[in-house]
Parts: structure tokens; sequence; C-alpha cells
């Protein structure tokens, strides 16, 4: 088939979140079974133009896309995904709106920067005189093209047999403006088409625009898929998707074991597999090293790699943390940016604690390996998480991790029981202070006991959560939808 990824973000060459490893994944994975995926993506100033090489398109060196009240230029460049046979990425290189310091931010055209890549996307198709079966588009960045497809591209034949799908991979980020912005990406005159309730009040959504009219829609896990229609996690848009249940589908996201394999890592330094776990030790005390720690080879270390936001359910930590780390030989390694509330507490422990925690603010791809590798428990808290990879990047390492009931964490971590020895993690139900807190003891507890530890040790790591697995789901959708 010929499938159109659409992607705000790729790893390696753009990346905040989960979104850029899922899109590269299942990019690949739907290239070796022999798909043409090609996918596209923003050409951002911060990508970097020497470790991409990306060359012209000579179908489309040039367009000027006249928007609704302005007119932008763009070039088509094409790249080859690393660690792929051949996949294009193509970037939509516009320096005026994508040549800026973060890849999203409050600026004040983002609906600008979004609404082009939309139609930058299908006016690059044109020029590759290319007809995808299926635009498989991701979060709200991508919200608007099913209805572009509808209005102002339905002329073309080009794309009379596509079909759309939309995965949301984060209902907490929908795309929200107020009415003024259908001028600024022509869609004036198709204002009825938009959500009429939102649009009495002044606003049109993206999100809830693509979950209108896609074909399909995916999230990325199946506990996601129903919560979302509920008022508790469905931030708004649960009535949509009641409506469109039908076409709702939850899938877990895969995982690129060729990214992330402690058997094979380059990030890391020694290898290691779970039939010989010597090399996990040996990271682990280059992680104490490095982050200047104080504590022994047998004091468990917990890590966390992660957004710092409200998603992420760090704020039950600061009654918690605190009292383990006065009682418990432990230590803690944390990496993320975001919020600065969050940011500042974590440096706050650093200082309270400096030889038991170590604090890394910002973004570093090979520490996050680093942690992954050379801690032995991995902290989850999440308040909503749609499908979360770092505890299935964990489960790969040894790492096991301590999860909060929801969403993909309660699809892929299975409550470790200590008789029976089954079960890969800790998994706490309520998004409660006492619950966390008591299930970070029951870890420190299993840890103690060395038998019981190798056992979930090696019940994570013999989880399979590969692109194998998953990716076959979503090519039974792309051929249902044209079935
Ligand atoms: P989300 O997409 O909500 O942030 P996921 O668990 O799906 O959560 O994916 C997060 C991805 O981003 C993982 O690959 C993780 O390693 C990476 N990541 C998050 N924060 C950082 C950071 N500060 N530095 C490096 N990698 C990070
Ligand atoms: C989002 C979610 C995360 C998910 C990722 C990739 O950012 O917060 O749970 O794993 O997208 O789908």
């Amino acid at each position: 088939m010929k499938i159109c990824l659409v992607s705000s973000e790729v790893a390696p060459l753009a990346k905040t979140g989960g979104l850029a490893d899922v899109v590269a994944g299942l990019g690949r994975y739907l290239e070796s079974n022999g798909h043409d995926v090609r996918i596209f993506m923003p050409l951002y100033g911060r990508i970097s133009r020497d470790e991409f090489p990306f060359e012209t398109v000579d179908a489309a060196t040039s367009v000027t896309l006249d928007l609704g009240k302005e007119k932008f230029e763009f070039a088509l460049r094409r790249t080859k995904l690393p660690n792929s046979e051949s996949l294009p990425v193509y970037g939509i290189d516009c320096p005026q709106l994508f040549h800026r310091e973060e890849l999203y931010g409050s600026y004040a055209d983002e609906h600008v920067r979004f609404g082009l890549l939309n139609r930058a996307v299908l006016e690059s198709c044109q020029r590759l005189q290319w007809a995808p079966d299926v635009f498989h588009l991701n979060d709200w960045h991508t919200g608007l093209l099913p209805l572009y497809l509808k209005t102002l591209y339905a002329w073309d034949d080009l794309f009379r047999h596509a079909k759309t799908l939309l995965t949301i991979h984060n209902i907490g980020y929908q795309g929200t403006f107020p009415t003024d912005a259908l001028a600024d990406l022509g869609l004036e005159k198709y204002a009825t088409l938009f959500h009429q309730g939102d649009y009495r009040d002044g606003f049109v959504n993206f999100l809830k625009t693509g979950m209108i009219y896609s074909d399909w829609l995916t999230t990325v896990s199946e506990t996601y898929a129903k919560e979302i229609q509920t008022s508790d996690y469905g931030m708004g848009l649960e009535d949509v998707l009641v409506q469109r249940a039908g076409a709702l589908t939850g899938i877990v996201n895969g995982v690129d074991y060729g990214d992330w394999n402690p058997e094979i890592d380059p990030l890391i330094r020694h290898h290691y597999t779970a039939d010989d776990l010597t090399g996990k030790p040996k990271n682990k005390a280059e992680l104490i090293k490095a982050f200047e720690l104080e504590i022994d080879a047998n004091a468990p270390l917990f890590g966390s790699v992660s957004r710092l936001t409200g998603q992420k359910g760090f704020e039950l930590l600061p009654d918690i943390l605190p009292i383990l780390l006065r009682q418990e030989n432990m230590g803690l390694v944390i990496l993320g940016s975001g919020e600065e509330k969050y940011e500042k507490y974590f440096q706050w422990l650093r200082d309270k604690f400096p030889t038991k925690v170590g604090i890394f603010r910002g973004y570093n791809n090979e520490l996050a390996h680093k942690i992954e590798a050379g801690a032995d428990m991995f902290l989850m808290p999440s308040r909503y998480e749609p499908c979360g990879l770092n505890q299935m990047y964990s489960l790969k390492y040894g790492t096991a991790p301590i999860v909060r009931r929801t969403g993909g964490l309660a699809d892929t971590v299975v409550p470790f029981n200590p008789r029976t020895g089954e079960g890969t993690g800790f998994v706490f139900e309520r998004f409660d202070v006492d619950e966390l807190h008591r299930e970070m003891r029951r870890a420190l507890e299993v840890w103690q006991d060395r038998n019981a530890w190798a056992r979930l040790v090696q019940n994570g790591m013999a989880q399979d959560f590969s692109w194998q697995r998953q990716g076959p789901r979503y090519e039974n959708l792309y051929s249902g939808l044209h079935a």
C-alpha cells in the first residue's frame, strides 16, 4: 500500500516525546513489510542538516501557497530515515514558519505553522503525483488534513481513493484557536464544517476537526481508547469520541528494539542480555559516578526520564521522596525538562540529598539510554498516559517499572506477585500519594529478596512489544478502510 505518514516530530531528526519514536518505528516496520511508506514533517531549523542531509526534490523546489490572508513559500526536501532501507522523510522547508527556537510554542501563528503543514503535504503529493491509499495522521498538528481533502482538494482525482486515519497520541494537546484562525487558513467559507458549538463559543479545535472528518481513529492503547470516552480523561472531546466509538481502535505502541535493546545499544557502555546480566551493575556503577552519588552497589537506584508536566504525576512525589530518602539506603536519578515547578523541586531535592539524588535538567537522549540501563526501578506515576514508551523500554533493560494503572501503563505492566513469581512491575491504582508510597515500599521489599528480583527482571526482559507484533494491527486497519 501507499502510506503517507504525517507527523510534527520524527526521531532522530526532531523529538520532544514518544510520538517521534512511534512514527519512525512504525515507518520502518511498514517499509520492511513492502509498503511504499513516506513520512512528511516540518523541516525545523533545529534539525541538523549536517547530520541529516536533505536533498532538494525537483518536483517541488519552490511552491507558493496562498493560505488565505498571506502567501507562503516552501520547498520540499528529502532525506532517508536513519536505520531504514530507503524510507524517505520529506521535510516541508518553510523557514519563515519552522525556523524557531522550539518545535512548538505559544507562537501567535501556531495555527498557521501547522495548518500549512497539512496543505503542504497535499501540495507535495500533487507535485510528486503520488496518490496515497492512506494518510496516517498524528495528533492535532495534522488534524485539518481530512477537512482540506474534503474541501479545497476535493476536485483532485489523485486523492479520490485516499482514506484518512488519525492517531491520537495525547488528547491533552488539541490545537485550539480563536475562530479568526479560519481566515488565516483559507477555511472561512467552510466555517459551518467546524464543530458549531465551539464555533459559537469563538474557537476552532484542530484535533476535534480531525476526529470528526477522519475515516478512522486510533489511540495508542486499548485502555486509553476506553478512558478518553469518559469525562475524566476525554478533556472535553469525550462526546465526539463516544459518537465515533465504532471507528476508534486502541493499539499499544510498538517498540523499536533496534534503538532500545541493551544487547546492542550503542549509547551504553556495557551490553547485557537476560542470560548474562553482568553488564547491568557496571552501567549502574557508571551512572552513580556520573551523577556523583555516594551509594553502595546494593542500594536500589530509582530512575526517571520524562517531560516534566502535570500528565506525568510527579506532584505525588514531594510527599514521599524526602521520607524514603531519609529512611532508606537508595538512590534516585532524574532526567527531564518542562514546567519550572517540577524542575525546581527536583533541584531542591538534589540539594537536600546530594549523595543520593541526581538530576539532569534538559533533554539528553544518551543519558536516557544510560538511565534505562543503569537504574533498577523506573518511576512513571502518570496521572494519565496514552501509551508510554519508557515503561516498555525499562522492561527490556531489566529495570522494573513502577506505574499507575492507567492507559498504556495498565496494558503493558503486570503487577509482580512474589508468591507466584509472575508479573513485570509495580502497579498502583488511584492517583494518590499513599498508594504510590506503598508501591515504592513494596518495590524496596522485593529488591531485598534477590531471587524474587531476579525473577521479576527475567519476566520483564522476556516481554515483546516489537513493531513486528503491533504493526500488523495498523496494516489490518489500512486495508479494512479499502475493503
Ligand atoms: P511522552 O511522549 O508523553 O513524553 P513516552 O513515554 O511515550 O512519553 O515517550 C517519551 C520519550 O521521550 C522516550 O523515548 C523518552 O526516553 C524520551 N524523553 C523524555 N524526556 C526526555 C529527556 N529529558 N531527555 C531525553 N529523552 C527524553
Ligand atoms: C504521547 C503520550 C505517550 C505516548 C506517546 C506516543 O506523547 O503522552 O503516552 O506513548 O504519545 O504515542
